[in-house]
């Protein structure tokens, strides 16, 4: 299947594309949809009481019922739109955390977080003197039960964890995880900005308590992401921000807030990527979660193989190609990551090179930074052969013997 046609940019630039963890590219029908969004449908939703508004205002809750059928949520009140994950967790960490989390309480996260699944957890334990406990992978990523055991006990509130690690690729056991913490009393939220563009997900089958995920990297646009949170908790979460539509009825003193989950909503809504978002989950299931699992794991078989043959190379994570989920970290001996994404650069090879957002993970791993290739399903194996031919010259390039 060749789904590359219905990328505008693959017709429009040259570049091997392989910086998907960072974001996807978006096929015309997601960009045309904002497009259209804005030249027939546009009006501000929720608020106007004629025709056009309501059109907007239809095509914003009908991406909600989308977003929540895709996640297999029993409802689309449980569906809060917001910017990112980014935004998504923190609106967590506020709305609940501030609330339920008090002195010498546990938060257990992973040492492979996101910072955007580590710093709202941070300022939660520094305010209310809870402490922040790390799970710990073992060498090839994986998180063993003992540690889920050793680290989630009564004293634990909140677990959040990602389901993919944005660095090594490896999903975590959040099937165990979560049973593990609900048998202490405790609420999982699911970081998914890394597992939901790569494989399916039901909320409810995992029974994660809240999920996280941004639109970006699933072919969505940009500033739209999802926070699902299972009805019973959103309940109890008190307002993130306060204004514009959030509210039912207000005073000089006083305000009430709008129903679930508009309460989590204030100011303008981005009606017009909620939208996008819905047609980029339309795309992805037309392409279907078996054909991108294929994908990936081709894929990155042939980078990680291709690395192997050529030595002076560390790949960072699991042996097996398959639980990468299209990520592969790694190092060139004696270049600095930087340097070989500025050198595949010159080729027109797009990587990820840095600490990934993901500092403390660099500490335990010991290494400073890292280079890093992300598949998608729309890469080919001629891009991946380019790549791994500008890799192979790298060192050369560095004034290493070859
Ligand atoms: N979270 C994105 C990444 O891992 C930006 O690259």
């Amino acid at each position: 299947m060749d789904y590359r046609g219905h990328f505008p940019i693959f017709k429009n630039n040259n570049s091997v594309y392989l910086d998907n963890a960072a974001t996807s590219q978006r096929p015309g029908c997601v960009i045309d949809a904002v497009s259209d969004f804005y030249a027939y449908s546009n009006a501000n939703p929720l608020r106007g009481l004629y025709d056009l508004s309501m059109k907007a205002t239809k095509k914003y809750e009908d991406a909600r019922k989308k977003v929540a059928d895709f996640l297999g949520a029993q409802s689309p009140s449980e569906i809060i739109f917001t910017r990112n994950t980014t935004e998504s967790i923190n609106l967590a960490a506020y709305s609940y955390g501030d609330e339920y989390i008090k002195e010498g309480d546990d938060i257990v996260i992973s040492v492979m977080e996101h910072h955007s699944n580590l710093l709202p957890w941070q300022r939660l334990a520094k305010n209310k003197h809870a402490n922040l406990v790390f799970m710990e992978p073992k060498e090839n990523g994986v998180i063993e039960d003992d540690e889920i055991e050793n680290k989630i006990g009564k004293q634990t509130k909140i677990v959040a964890i990602a389901q993919t690690s944005n660095v090594l690729g490896i999903e975590n056991p959040i099937e165990r995880i979560i049973e593990r913490a609900h048998q202490m009393g405790a609420v999982v939220l699911i970081d998914g900005a890394q597992s939901v563009p790569h494989k399916k997900v039901n909320v409810k089958e995992l029974d994660a308590d809240m999920f996280a995920f941004s639109g970006h990297k699933m072919m969505g646009p940009m500033g739209v992401g999802v926070l699902y949170v299972k009805n019973s908790i959103m309940e109890k979460m008190k307002p993130f921000l306060m204004g514009g539509e959030m509210i039912e009825y207000v005073t000089r003193e006083e305000a009430t807030f709008a129903e679930l989950p508009h309460k989590f909503e204030a100011g303008t809504v981005n009606a017009a990527d909620a939208y996008g978002l819905s047609v980029a989950i339309d795309f992805i299931n037309k392409v279907g979660y078996d054909y991108i699992e294929k994908k990936d794991t081709e894929l990155t078989q042939r980078i990680i193989n291709g690395m192997q043959a050529m030595g002076h190379i560390t790949v960072y994570g699991h042996e097996d190609p398959s639980k990468h989920n299209g990520i592969v970290t790694f190092n060139v001996e004696g270049v600095h990551p930087h340097d070989v994404s500025s050198i595949l650069n010159e080729d027109g090879v797009c990587i990820r090179a840095g600490h990934h957002c993901a500092q403390p993970l660099m500490q335990f791993m010991k290494v400073g930074s890292t280079a890093r290739a992300s598949v998608y399903f729309y890469n080919t194996s001629e891009e991946v052969d380019k790549f791994l031919d500008c890799l192979s010259k790298v060192r050369e390039v560095c004034g290493y013997g070859t």
